[in-house]
């Protein structure tokens, strides 16, 4: 099955007003791109800006509640997000589940709330670095994905991105052949736990220090199907070379 590329900005807690420029000019270099699917997730205060301000771009949220409303302070429901415009939401970022103390059943738990909601979602999944150096990464990430994949979904709602700590905003990348054997076991893993028809539906994103020189070589590798940038999102400059890299493939 071929699987479009998919190219993703996670803008973190990062973004005035004064940056939509950059996201329109983002959106509008995608448009020439049509072989790739480009999203952006600016902060919450900012999805219904961007939303108005590129119609029929895809704008995201970076995290939902798994509640649909109540009395949960601060906490955004991911109806809120679709109803600011938002079209799909990144859950369990590592951001989430260690500053945040998210676990496997909460990312599951919001998850299914965001499909519900009429999101597609992010999975993310990714070990720190010590799990990598004692060579657990993958018994780790496939535990990750065996606790937080939800039941039930649609396959094209549903994107796994994988996100090694140690590599996010450090400069540091896994090689190629990591990356490969890493989503080649998270494919395999999601033939198991979902069927072989969502596992080959789905699409897989590495994260962690992309750039426009290391794009094409990491989105190249096996089983990667798009990516998962932060910092180098933040600009038209940094961010449109990766999803060129994405286009050339
Ligand atoms: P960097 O691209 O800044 O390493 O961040 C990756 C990330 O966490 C995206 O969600």
């Amino acid at each position: 099955m071929t699987r479009r590329k998919y190219v993703v900005g996670n803008w973190k807690m990062n973004g005035l007003t004064a940056m939509l420029g950059e996201a329109k000019a983002i959106f509008a270099a995608a448009e020439t791109h049509t072989s790739v699917d480009v999203a952006l997730c600016p902060p919450f205060t900012l999805i219904g800006a961007m939303a108005a301000a590129a119609p029929g771009a895809a704008v995201g949220g970076q995290d939902c509640h798994a509640s649909a409303s109540g009395a949960f302070t601060g906490s955004v429901a991911a109806r809120m997000l679709a109803d600011a415009g938002a079209r799909l939401v990144i859950v369990g970022h590592s951001e989430r589940r260690e500053g945040f103390g998210e676990s496997d059943a909460d990312v599951c738990a919001k998850a299914e709330a965001a499909l519900a909601a009429g999101l597609s979602v992010i999975l993310c999944v990714g070990e720190p670095r010590a799990v990598r150096e004692s060579g657990g990464a993958i018994a780790y990430v496939l535990a990750q994905i065996a606790g937080s994949l939800p039941g039930e979904f649609d396959p094209a709602r549903l994107a796994v991105a994988y996100e090694p700590i140690w590599a996010i905003g450090t400069g540091l990348v896994p090689t190629v052949a990591d990356v490969a054997d890493m989503h080649g076991a998270i494919r395999a893993k999601l033939n198991e736990q979902a069927g072989a028809g969502a596992a080959s539906a789905m699409r897989l994103l590495y994260g962690g220090s992309v750039n426009g020189d290391n794009a094409a070589e990491l989105l190249g590798a096996g089983d990667v199907d798009g990516a998962l940038v932060g910092g180098a999102s933040l600009t038209a400059a940094k961010f449109v070379p990766i999803v060129e890299a994405a286009a050339s493939l």
